[in-house]
């Protein structure tokens, strides 16, 4: 049997208008722009404003750019994943709203739920759907809108969140030495604690007590998060990268997760890759959780060229945490 192979052919993001500056912020609780910059890279972050706008509404702008820049029919579309955390709905899935949004009716799909490794895991997935040959045009969508979760009296975590989306298409590739061409996925459930929505689910359901008691917001514990994501980012990419005999040298790009500079860094660091092979646009947009890493390639997409080593690398609530090895596909115009 002849291997297919899925490749990234397509890429687009899409962030809201309105623009949250640190000095704005400031104003809220206290702190100021020298530490949020210095301590995490941030300078300013996107929200979704708008009555009734979910994760859902940027999802769909960005998949509906993006097949209009690729030129494809919405009823081509076979399948649409959708990682977020902060899902419109608990059901139906985001992606089923989607699909309706954009027109994309012959399409079935689902939400993938791993937080900031969300649009990895939903790689991942979307190649298993390629490789058995079944699935020919799949969307993979990480979307956020983490101001509807995050408690914007808390200094802690409301410096580091914003909004957005990134929509992929993947589709078998003739060539097999480009595409996604492998992965170290991981989990620890011992992590949930650190970060996670206490209420708003089956075992804390929301209530007038837990709204008092502000556990529908996110919580984090900032400083034991990053000491794993500074040591389990770099090892998996680490990890990646020797198994493929990849190194500095042959590595075009690495692509992390933007939740912190200082990881991000530590990253780059272990792999050894020089910083101007890092995609970093943390300081514009802030960590969009499932949306970074197609936010980054978005950004970057002029400057990739066919058959460039692409490494990219997640960590986040769950713990969940990945690495990909991606040989990109096509030559932007
Ligand atoms: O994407 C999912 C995974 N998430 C992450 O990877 C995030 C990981 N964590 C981090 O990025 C960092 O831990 C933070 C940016 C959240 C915090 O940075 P830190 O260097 O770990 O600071 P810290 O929590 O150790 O706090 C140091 C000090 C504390 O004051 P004291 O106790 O030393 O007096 C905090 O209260 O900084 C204080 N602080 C602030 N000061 C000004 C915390 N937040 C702020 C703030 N402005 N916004």
């Amino acid at each position: 049997m002849t291997q297919i192979r899925a490749a990234i052919t397509g890429i687009q993001g899409y962030v809201p208008e309105y623009v949250l500056t640190n000095e704005e912020l400031a104003k809220l609780v206290d702190t100021n722009d020298e530490w949020i910059t210095s301590r995490t890279g941030i300078k300013e972050r996107r929200i979704l404003k708008g009555e009734g706008l979910g994760t859902s509404h940027m999802a769909a702008e960005a998949a509906k750019q993006l097949l209009e820049k690729k030129n494809i029919n919405p009823l081509d579309i076979d399948f649409i994943i959708v990682a977020t955390v902060t899902p419109d709905y608990m059901f139906p899935s985001t992606a089923n709203l989607v699909g309706e949004m954009i027109g994309a009716t012959n399409a079935y799909g689902f939400d993938i739920s791993a937080a900031c490794s969300g649009f990895l895991y939903a790689l991942s997935t979307a190649t298993k759907f390629i490789e058995s040959g079944k699935h020919k045009k799949i969307l993979v969508i990480g979307a956020d809108k983490m101001s509807s979760i995050v408690n914007y009296e808390d200094r802690t975590t409301c410096i580091l969140f914003g909004d957005g989306a990134g929509a992929a298409l993947i589709e078998p590739i003739e060539d097999t030495t480009l595409g996604i061409l492998d992965e170290v996925l991981c989990s620890d459930g011992k992590g949930a604690e650190y970060l996670y929505q206490k209420a708003g689910g089956s075992r804390y359901p929301s209530s007038i007590e837990t709204v008092t008691n502000q556990e529908h917001y996110l919580h984090q514990e900032g400083s034991t998060v990053f000491k794993f994501a500074v040591t389990k980012m770099a090892d998996v990419s680490e990890q990646i990268c020797k198994r493929n005999n990849l190194s500095g040298d042959n590595i075009a790009w690495l692509v992390p997760h933007q939740a912190n500079k200082r990881i991000i860094d530590a990253t780059a660091r272990r792999v050894g890759i020089e910083d101007a092979k890092v995609m970093l646009n943390i300081q514009k947009y802030g960590n969009t959780t499932a949306a970074t890493i197609p936010l980054c390639l978005w950004d970057y997409e002029k400057q990739l060229k066919k058959g460039d080593n692409l490494v990219l690398a997640a960590f986040g609530g769950g713990f969940t945490w990945g690495s990909m090895y991606v040989k990109w596909a096509y030559d932007s115009k």
